[in-house]
Formats: structure tokens, C-alpha cells, sequence
């Protein structure tokens, strides 16, 4: 029996405040273009100063998704939160959630760890738990949530803040139908990691980052179109290309890095395509005794042959092989991913929460028109530095419970409205911030934060009060 494990609701949290792109170019004195072109973002969300934190991002979001949902604190089993915002190297994120779920003590789950993967992690526990004969019947939720800072730097303008909380069950409109539709990419690199506890930053490699990312995706793509295309495994004889999923959701560090990668997915359809015919050609050649004839093959790949034979990484850097590929893919990326990727554009990158924040910006659009969104499938990549990668799909599909549709999830998360009610702050805020949460960062115990929290945040937030010289952290939520 299918049981149709998945996700029936979606919650996010973006910060009140934002900062605009363009103005933080003519504030850093950079040439026009370098960030809204260059890094294709729009603004940056910033987290209010010193009075939020990764524990105050989860209770809000996660505080919204019961409040919003009418869900009963007793209906929930499981718990767990992805996310490399350490506050505490013991204490994990999740059991400050449980603040908010009163008698019920009875959920499993802990805090996940890896970069910006940890909430991959944490969605795959709660599928397979969901999935399983230990399951009693209760829901899983999933938070996904991050600070994202920067040094000052080339790497600060992809700065962001955001937490999504996912609800996870059975009969759910956006499933994951089939388990096996998932494959995972794991390496040791060091491109971004966070060895220094004295600071919130990560050392990040910025251009080594960019090839993890593309080798990352380009090995699950390949693994993940063979498992598709398997005949008689799934949908008969299905073939899959980059150009016939219905929506791609990519983790979004920033939205010039999504699109360059979408392009790369043309390539190697391109690649495997060639290999394929070559393939066919010479097991004709050895049946019939003709010699090879590579001519043929090269046919079908016109436009990108000069690349297709060439070692996988020398092509990474190519400028031409770029924008060739941005000419190919340029019309299906409208189509395929600009609705996921709306939202990071204004938010900036949210690590462990960004491929969600994805997900809920496509949810967020075909949640509007659930009838004609019913049958269609998202492929989901997810990347996390050091680096884990994973690519699943999920099916949009019709449920026989009522309670949770695709239809209510848009409309809780409406990024319109949430993201038009933000607040502008001038550029410089950004550095402010920042340097005021470095401070925060090594004066330790007790602190007494200084933002106001009914200035930079939403009602229904909640935000740190002070840590007392005990290291308790208390927190309170806005009205
Ligand atoms: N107008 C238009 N484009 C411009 C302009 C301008 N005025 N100035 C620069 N650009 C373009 C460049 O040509 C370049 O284009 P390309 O991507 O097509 O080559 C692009 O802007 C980026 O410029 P660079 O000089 O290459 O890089 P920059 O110094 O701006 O740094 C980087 C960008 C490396 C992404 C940096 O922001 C960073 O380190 N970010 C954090 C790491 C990261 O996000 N990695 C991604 C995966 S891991 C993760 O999620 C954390």
C-alpha cells in the first residue's frame, strides 16, 4: 500500500527588516550590477540585531506552523531541526521547542548538523519514520532554520536570515511517493566550514564552493536520471531530462549559482546522450564489422560539442560553455525554477533553511491553482558544504484528507504580503548588525541585548530577552 508520506503544511519565517542589493553596492562602494547582476540577488533579510537567535527563529516559526494549521501540541511525535547556528555545542535547538509543546513530552528527535544539509537530514528521519511499522499515527515536524552571516567580503552580500517548519504524514498533497525516487552525493571538502568559535563566520572558499556545488549536483543528476529512467522500476519506460520535470527546487546560495547550475543539467543531457549513441554505434560496429563513426554521434550535440568530450572538470570555468548553456536553459529556468527561487531573491540565502524556503516560494504559487498543480512532480536539490547533497522528488497529488491541501499551504505562507510588509533599513545596517552580534558573541555572560524588538520585529516573534550570568538564555514572544 502506498501510504503517501510527505508534507502536508509549510510555515516560514523571514525577518522584518531588509536590505536593498543596489543600495549595498553604492554603500560598499562596488561597481553597479556586482550583486544584483553578478550574484542575481535583490535584497538580504536581516535578522533584528541581537535579539534573535537560532532558538528564537524556531520558536516563531515553529509556534506559527500550530497556530496557523490548528495543530494540537499532542498531535506531533517527532521533532527535529537542521540547522548550523550553534549556540550550544550540547544543548540541542530542539528541546528549547519543547517550550512550546506543554504536556507532551513523548517526541523523538534531536538537532541535525551539516551546513546547509542538516534539514535534508532531518526530513529524510521523519519520512522514514512516518513511513515505518514503528509509526503511531502522530505527526513529524521538520524545521529547517539559519542565521546566515559573513565576514566582510565578497561573501557578506549573500548574507540572510530565515527558518521554514514543515509537518510531515501520511495521505499528504505534496508526497514522496516513491522513497527510492532519491539519490545522495557525499564528500570530504573543505569549501565553508566553521572551525572558529570565537565568531558566528564560516571560512568559506568561495570558488572552490561553486565546483563542490556543481560536482555535487552533476553526480546525483547522472544517478538520479539512471534510477528514473530504469525501466519498469517506475512510471513505464519513463525518460527524464532537465527540460521534462514538471519543477527543479535548488538550494540557493544565490540566485546566479541556481542558474548556472540549471544550465549545467543541458550539459550533461547532452553528455549522456552522446554517450549513449556512442554507445549504440559501437555495439552495431562490432555486430556488422563497420568501422566507428564519431561523426554521427556528435550529431544530435551541435551546439555543445565542442565540450562534450572534454574532461568533466575542465568545463567548470569555461565562460563559453557558460553562456551557451545560459542560451539553452534560459526559457525552461523560467518555467522550471523561477517560482522557487522568487523568494531567496529578497531573502538571501537561509543555509539549512534555503531549499525549503524554495520549496514553499513553488508551493507557495501552485498552492493558487491547486487543481491544474494536481499530477505534477518537483525534483529537490539539496546542498550542504563539506559537503552532503541529496536530489528526491515529490509528487503534487490529491488527498483524500480534507484538512491540510496545497491550497491552504499558499496561502499561510504568502510571500506577498509577508515579504511587501517588510521594513527597509539603510545599507550600513547590515554591517551594524553584524558587528553588534560579534560583540554579542564575545562578551559571553550576562548580556542584556540592545535592539528594540518592537521596532525590528514581526508581532508573533519571538526574540531573547537577555542571557544571565548562569549562560540561560530566556526568550518571550511579541504580541
Ligand atoms: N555587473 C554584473 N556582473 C558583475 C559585476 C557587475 N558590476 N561585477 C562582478 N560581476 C559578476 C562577475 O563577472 C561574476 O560573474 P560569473 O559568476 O558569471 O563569473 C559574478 O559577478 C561574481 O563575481 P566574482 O568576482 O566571481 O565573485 P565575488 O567576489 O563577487 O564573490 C562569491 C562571489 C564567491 C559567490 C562570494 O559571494 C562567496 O564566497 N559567497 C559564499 C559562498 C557560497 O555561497 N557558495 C555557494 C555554495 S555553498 C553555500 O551555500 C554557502
Amino acid at each position: 500500500m502506498n501510504k503517501h508520506v510527505g508534507i502536508l503544511a509549510i510555515e516560514v519565517y523571514t525577518p522584518k527588516t531588509y536590505i536593498s542589493q543596489s543600495k549595498l553596492e553604492s554603500y560598499n562602494n562596488v561597481s553597479v550590477g556586482r550583486y544584483t547582476i553578478g550574484l542575481g540577488q535583490d535584497a538580504i533579510g536581516l535578522i533584528g540585531g541581537d535579539i534573535e537567535d537560532i532558538n528564537s527563529i524556531a520558536l516563531t516559526v515553529v509556534h506559527s506552523l500550530l497556530e496557523k494549521y490548528s495543530i494540537d501540541p499532542m498531535e506531533i511525535g517527532r521533532l527535529e531541526i537542521g540547522t548550523e547556528t550553534l549556540i550550544d555545542k550540547s544543548k540541542s535547538t530542539k528541546t528549547v521547542l519543547m517550550s512550546l509543546f506543554g504536556n507532551n513530552k513523548d517526541i523523538e528527535g534531536v538537532t541535525t548538523i551539516n551546513a546547509c544539509y542538516g534539514g535534508t537530514a532531518a526530513l529524510f528521519n521523519t519520512f522514514a519514520w512516518v513511513e515505518s511499522d514503528g509509526w503511531d499515527g502522530r505527526y513529524g515536524i521538520v524545521v529547517a532554520a539559519d542565521i546566515a552571516a559573513y565576514a566582510k567580503g565578497p561573501a557578506r552580500p549573500t548574507s540572510g536570515a530565515g527558518a521554514v517548519a514543515i509537518l510531515v504524514g501520511r495521505d499528504a498533497p505534496l508526497s514522496f511517493s516513491d522513497p527510492r525516487e532519491k539519490v545522495t552525493h557525499a564528500a570530504h571538502v573543505w569549501d565553508f566550514f566553521k572551525p572558529d568559535h570565537s565568531v558566528e563566520y564560516p571560512k568559506v572558499d568561495g570558488g572552490l564552493s561553486q565546483v563542490c556545488y556543481y560536482q555535487a549536483l552533476e553526480d546525483c543528476y547522472i544517478r538520479f536520471v539512471e534510477k528514473i529512467e530504469r525501466s519498469g522500476i517506475y512510471d513505464e519506460n519513463e525518460s527524464f531530462d532537465a527540460d521534462s520535470a514538471d519543477y527543479f527546487v535548488f538550494h540557493a546560495p544565490y540566485n546566479k549559482l541556481v542558474q548556472k547550475s540549471y544550465g549545467r543539467l543541458f550539459f550533461i543531457d547532452a553528455r549522456r546522450k552522446y554517450e549513449k549513441e556512442k554507445m549504440k554505434e559501437d555495439q552495431h560496429n562490432i555486430m556488422t564489422g563497420e568501422e566507428e563513426n564519431d561523426e554521427k554521434s556528435n550529431n544530435s550535440n551541435n551546439l555543445l560539442q565542442e565540450w562534450i568530450t572534454m574532461p568533466i572538470e575542465e568545463t567548470y570555468n569555461d565562460k563559453v560553455l557558460e553562456k551557451e548553456l545560459k542560451k539553452i536553459s534560459m526559457i525552461s529556468y523560467e518555467s522550471r525554477l523561477k517560482d522557487a527561487n522568487a523568494a531567496s531573491k529578497l531573502i538571501g540565502n537561509t543555509y539549512a533553511a534555503s531549499v525549503f524556503m524554495g520549496l514553499a516560494s513553488l508551493m507557495d504559487k501552485l498552492g493558487q491553482d491547486e487543481t491544474n498543480s494536481i499530477g505534477k512532480k518537483v525534483v529537490v536539490f539539496s546542498y550542504g558544504s563539506g559537503s552532503m547533497a541529496s536530489m528526491y522528488r515529490l509528487h503534487i497529488r490529491q488527498c483524500e484528507q480534507q484538512r491540510f491541501t496545497l491550497e491552504k499551504m499558499s496561502k499561510v505562507i504568502d510571500f506577498k504580503s509577508r515579504l511587501s510588509s517588510r521594513i527597509e533599513l539603510e545599507a550600513k545596517e547590515l554591517d551594524d548588525v553584524m558587528d553588534c552580534r560579534e560583540q554579542m558573541h564575545n562578551v559571553g555572560c550576562p548580556y542584556q541585548p540592545i535592539y528594540d524588538p518592537s521596532q525590528r520585529l514581526f508581532p508573533g516573534t519571538y526574540y531573547l530577552t537577555g542571557i544571565d550570568s548562569n549562560w540561560t538564555r530566556r526568550y518571550s514572544r511579541l504580541p
